[in-house]
């Protein structure tokens, strides 16, 4: 019995050790800062882990008046802001935020034609079901604007980078004087936090950068927070329903264990064993 369990477990620990042991190797490169978390953690993190409705919309406040006129979200429809589990806010203050958004019209009814009067491309104000589109009509005219650096879409961000919601809460306040060791790129930016240490992206976040409806004092590590929180639900916005089912399943389990343990005992009542 003990070889088998030393078997089982002598590979999970060397897994376990290797994995850890990885870390420290990349902390040391270059000066590059690992992301870390806010230090009371992530209100959605953990098993009973649930978004935080102000945190998500102040967040969504952000990146509203400030990512949007980037970034965009295109795999996000307006319509979940009022969804459960999410920034919970009503419909009819989902139709006002839609409507301040700007998406592609399509061709004229009439000439069929893609642009206006002044030669850009046709515009409507965006309704409930579209998504959230960028400022860029493409990816030429994102890279124009931005130095020839694209401004990644942030519907998955939180996904596609390691430790996403600490990394983007760490980005956004990474942002330093370089050292004198370091020569900038033209155009970039010095970041620790980000690989390689330079980046694209201007600091966007100054304190007081917006006035948060609910009075909460916008210090630049709010801000990072609340958008980095608002970009985690954007990534997974089923999360809360999933953990529930998850609960209930294992509720569901739980009861079926005692029964069938019951079931057992009542069964072989009368049997010596
Ligand atoms: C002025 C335009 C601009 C604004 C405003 C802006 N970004 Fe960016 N962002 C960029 C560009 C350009 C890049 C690409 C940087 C690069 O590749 O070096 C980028 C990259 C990023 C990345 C990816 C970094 C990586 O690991 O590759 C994240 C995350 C990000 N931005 C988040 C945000 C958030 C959150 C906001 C709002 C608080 C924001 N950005 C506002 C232009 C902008």
């Amino acid at each position: 019995m003990s070889r088998i369990a030393g078997l089982l477990i002598g590979p999970v620990l060397a897994a376990f050790v290797a994995l850890g042991g990885a870390q420290p190797a990349a902390a040391a490169e270059g000066g590059q800062r690992e992301p870390h978390a806010p230090s009371e953690g992530w209100s959605f993190d953990g098993f009973f882990g649930h978004f935080d409705r102000a945190e998500l919309q102040r967040g969504f406040q952000i990146y509203k008046e400030v990512c949007s006129s980037c970034h965009a979200m295109k795999f996000v429809a307006i319509r979940t802001l009022s969804q459960p589990g999410g920034p919970g806010f009503s419909e009819p203050a989902v139709k006002s935020v839609a409507s301040e958004f700007k998406v592609p019209a399509g061709p004229d009814e009439k000439d069929g034609s893609l642009v206006d009067d002044v030669g850009l491309l046709r515009q409507r104000p965006a309704v409930p079901s579209d998504h959230f589109v960028g400022p860029y009509a493409n990816e030429y005219a994102a890279r124009a604007a931005n130095g020839g650096a694209l401004p990644p879409d942030l519907s998955v961000i939180v996904k596609a980078r390691h430790d996403g919601a600490s990394y983007v809460y760490s980005l956004l306040q990474c942002y330093e004087e370089p050292p004198p060791e370091v020569q900038l790129q033209p155009g970039m930016h010095y970041n620790p936090c980000m690989a390689g240490g330079q980046i694209a992206m201007p600091a966007p976040l100054v304190a007081d950068r917006v006035t948060y409806d609910d009075g909460t004092a916008a210090t630049v590590e709010q801000m990072s927070k609340d958008v980095a929180a608002f970009l985690a639900w954007a990534a997974e916005p089923e999360l809360e329903g999933r953990r529930k089912l998850g609960f209930m399943v294992l509720f569901y389990l739980g009861v079926l264990a005692i029964l069938s343990y019951l079931a057992y005992r009542r069964v072989w009542r009368d049997t010596g064993h």
